[in-house]
């Protein structure tokens, strides 16, 4: 039945440039009032608040504070892992005084390292044993797959070649990840799962309409576990690239807007509700989403529903927020859902505040490139990939050589 709504969304859509309406993008250095921003204090002081707040109440919605009972626990240390090359650990990041609520960091640090490395830091979609067929990943806990409602426990290593842990290694990278579903689990569960209920304030059933949905849970949980990173030695905190492909490539952006420690935000398909233009209407659009994944964002998404033009802000805003840190954007041609132009788009107007606010390079292009040549020159990159929907060598390359520049100038 998903796979039904999703066909008749995507047979339903617009695929073609003619038919996008008319818009006009909010300009992101213009406050709501109409004032205009010039400065670096008036952007952190007036504008950045401005905008993250209304990002947070009318899309992403409201997520609750770092619990204060927050702890964490390595489960599992293997100093001799994937033949020697990493050392790997299970840490568990509890959410209350008991050992009762967590989710799980799976990390590799490479062995061939002098000091503190920097780390790209993602969710996956099925499980964290699924990312490597290295045998010393722990499969969930019963208690857990119940949890997860998992029909079958997903095989080890099915997903390992999105995930290229050895090229990081050889290139003195750490990876770490958290299966999504750990954090909250990918369906309409009207929040009875995952983290929300943790937070409910006395006789809440379901967070209020400006309240965190799923993908904020997401980001969230990634900013939590930042404050396990903080507390180990191996990994270089002031480096930590937030990457994430479709689904939580829009959950990379938020954790990179509301939490500032990301040094480079990477967005991989991210499309509709990440990095694609929503005015653009083209491909997925905000009806569809909240349609097909109506647990995504928060209930005030949904005003918005073929009514792009009314929304206080667009994904360029989104964009903006990361400015002046390091930012990725990557589309594939034959991701037509996820409106390739509306991503690049979204790049290239949100540079102004790169540029003026930081003096910073932006993404310095006005027309799209052709596919598979990255443009890596600014703050912000780009590359469409020939080929479809997906995270492959080729994306992890140019992010390797894009993280190079910036962190190990
Ligand atoms: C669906 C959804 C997209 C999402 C994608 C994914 O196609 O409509 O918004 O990005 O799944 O996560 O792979």
């Amino acid at each position: 039945p998903k796979d039904t709504i999703f066909r008749y969304l995507a047979s339903k859509a617009n695929y073609e440039e003619e038919n996008i309406p008319n818009y006009d993008l909010p300009n992101p250095l213009i406050m709501k009032n109409g004032s205009t921003i010039n400065t670096l204090k008036q952007w952190n002081q007036k504008r950045r608040p401005e905008l993250l707040r209304l990002f947070e109440t009318e899309m992403f919605g409201k997520a609750p504070k770092h619990p204060k009972d927050m702890h964490f626990k390595i489960l599992t240390e293997d100093k001799n892992a994937l033949g020697g090359i990493a050392t790997r650990k299970e840490v568990s990041v509890y959410l209350t005084k008991s050992d009762k609520h967590y989710f799980t960091v799976l990390i590799y640090i490479p062995n061939k390292r002098s000091g503190a490395v920097p780390l790209f830091f993602g969710l996956n979609f099925k499980g964290n044993h699924t990312i490597s067929l290295d045998p010393g990943i722990s499969y969930p806990t019963p208690e857990k797959q119940k949890e997860f409602l998992w029909k079958r426990l997903p095989p080890r290593g099915i997903a390992a070649a999105r995930w290229p842990i050895e090229m990081l290694m050889e290139n003195g990278y750490a990876l770490a990840t958290i299966y999504r579903g750990d954090i909250d689990p990918d369906f309409d569960d009207a929040f009875k799962n995952g983290v929300h209920p943790l937070f409910y304030k006395k006789g809440q059933h379901h967070p209020a309409n400006d309240e965190w949905g799923t993908i904020a849970a997401w980001a969230w949980a990634m900013s939590c576990a930042m404050n396990y990173f903080e507390t180990d030695k191996d990994i270089n905190t002031s480096q930590v690239a937030v990457f994430g492909h479709s689904r939580h490539g829009k959950a990379a952006l938020w954790a990179g807007a509301t939490d500032q420690r990301f040094a480079m935000i990477i967005s991989n398909c991210s499309g509709c509700g990440g990095a694609a233009l929503s005015r653009r209407a083209i491909g997925e659009t905000i009806q569809a989403i909240n349609q097909q994944f109506p647990h995504w964002f928060c209930r005030n998404f949904r005003k918005y529903n073929s009514k792009e033009n009314t929304l206080p802000f667009d994904q360029h805003e989104l964009i903006a927020l990361l400015a002046p840190r390091p930012v990725y954007i990557a589309s594939a041609t034959e991701d037509q859902w996820a409106d390739p132009k509306g991503e690049f788009l979204s790049g290239v107007h949100a540079t102004p505040v790169y540029e003026f606010i930081f003096g910073a390079k932006g993404l310095d292009a006005k027309e799209m490139p052709p596919s598979d040549t990255p443009l890596q020159d600014g703050s912000i990159a780009y590359h469409i990939r020939s080929g479809r929907h997906d995270i492959t060598q080729y994306d992890w390359k140019q992010y390797v050589k894009f993280a190079d520049k910036w962190f190990r100038k």
